[in-house]
């Protein structure tokens, strides 16, 4: 079955009864009990239409891109370059060339840091801001230029409710600054950061913006030319997509005036051991062969997501995170950790005397998923003075009644540890 015949089925309204029979997933059982799903930031369920979409390419599909004349390689070709069309839709690039095809959000923040650099645009003497709720993956690249060249880091603080420090912000970007890479929503606070005024401030310095999209596309709209980042990044697993895929967009002028990331097949146009030549953007950099079902299977998940009205999306999780919110705060030594007034449906807790891996494995036989530890967020952990959090996150196919099996849960925990 072709997916787009699959994709027209789908038409509907928002009702997440009828959402969770797309996920097979959702079916299962976890220790005897119907699962639970909570950890949607770490990655999100997939829907048949995405697992059917790959089946498809490998079975009727399947083969190298841009290389053969032949007809599967045409086809295959087609797939994955209309999966590109999609991509620059959904972000409302101006180009589909400024969509790059990469691993995810961390290939995608180490190529630009790498390129960066490589150019010539960071050099001794240079700042980069980020800020202090970023998950490793836009701090640890930063760090690797840091030991190359002398390159300061400027972290945002952010405050007990886990907002950016805004004044903070205004104070340290300079004319010595020349990136500004920031979180549109973080995995661990979940607070969703006002990015359009970070880059309108960035861009009255000349500073080019970065934003991390991993935790910001599946939940609200995202429109690349209304926000006017330079880069913005996401991972195609945590939209419904598959892993091993995610998409890195730049506008066209900056891309074209970075160096190729890897070398490799697809993305030359002449070699000989003299010198090389390289294609234009995109493909310049996606050397070797590229994840093709990845890319067709994110494709599928953005019409999928699409098949729903945005506004839908976000009412419904936020309304998941307020319920949640309630119930959770009503729990005798319960805190909750990231009270930002613009939040997206990430709710990290901890409770007096347990431990959070005590609290993940114990609702884990109730089949409750949720992720406990630091979430690559060490610096969050240290800002808030605590060891790792427990994490609940929601997403389209979560009940309200979920969350009062979680609830209970955590009560059954409590009353085992005191
Ligand atoms: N960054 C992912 C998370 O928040 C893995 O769980």
């Amino acid at each position: 079955m072709a997916e787009n015949q699959v994709i027209e089925k789908l038409k509907r309204t928002f009702d997440p009864e009828l959402i969770r029979k797309d996920f097979p997933i959702l079916e299962r059982e976890v220790n005897g009990k119907p699962l639970v799903y909570f950890d949607n930031a770490a990655t999100t369920q997939k829907p048949n239409v995405v697992i059917d979409s790959m089946r498809y390419y490998y079975t009727h599909e399947n083969a190298n891109i841009h290389r053969g004349l032949h007809f599967l390689s045409e086809l295959a070709t087609e797939s994955y370059e209309n999966a590109r069309l999609k991509v620059k839709e959904f972000l409302n690039a101006m180009s589909a060339s400024e969509i790059i095809f990469v691993r995810g959000v961390t290939e995608g923040i180490n190529l630009i840091a790498n390129t960066f650099c490589r150019a010539g645009l960071l050099n001794d003497g240079d700042e980069i801001v980020i800020s202090h709720m970023e998950h490793h993956a836009n701090i640890v690249p930063w760090q690797l230029l840091c030991e190359r060249k002398n390159i300061k880091l400027n972290v945002i603080p952010i405050s007990d409710e886990g907002e950016l420090d805004m004044e903070a912000f205004k104070e340290m970007i300079s004319e010595k600054t020349k990136l500004v890479s920031i979180v549109h929503t973080s995995n661990s606070l979940g607070t969703i950061n006002p990015v359009k005024e970070i880059v309108n401030i960035a861009h009255s310095y000349n500073v080019p913006v970065l934003l991390d999209g991993a935790q910001a596309v599946a939940h609200q709209k995202v429109d690349v030319q209304e926000l006017d980042c330079d880069f913005y990044v996401f991972s195609g697993h945590k939209l419904y997509g598959p892993t091993g895929i995610g998409v890195l967009y730049g506008k066209a002028e900056l891309l074209n005036s970075l160096p190729p990331f890897m070398g490799g097949g697809d993305m030359i146009r002449t070699v000989t051991f003299e010198k090389t030549t390289f294609e234009d953007i995109p493909n310049k950099f996606e050397a070797g062969t590229p994840n093709i079902a990845g890319g067709i299977g994110l494709a599928v998940a953005i019409k999928y997501l699409n098949s729903f009205d945005y506004d839908d999306i976000t009412s419904h999780e936020t309304n998941l995170l307020n319920y949640a919110t309630k119930k959770l705060l009503a729990i005798d030594g319960l805190r909750i950790i990231g009270t930002a007034a613009e939040k997206a449906s990430v709710i990290s807790f901890i409770i007096d005397g347990i431990h959070p891996y005590d609290i993940g494995t114990i609702i884990d036989t109730d089949g409750i998923a949720i992720r406990t530890g630091h979430h690559c967020t060490q610096p969050v952990m240290k800002r808030f003075n605590v060891p790792a959090t427990a994490r609940a996150s929601f997403s389209i196919y979560n009940t309200l009644e979920e969350v009062d099996k979680l609830e209970a849960s955590l009560i059954k925990v409590i009353k085992m540890f005191r």
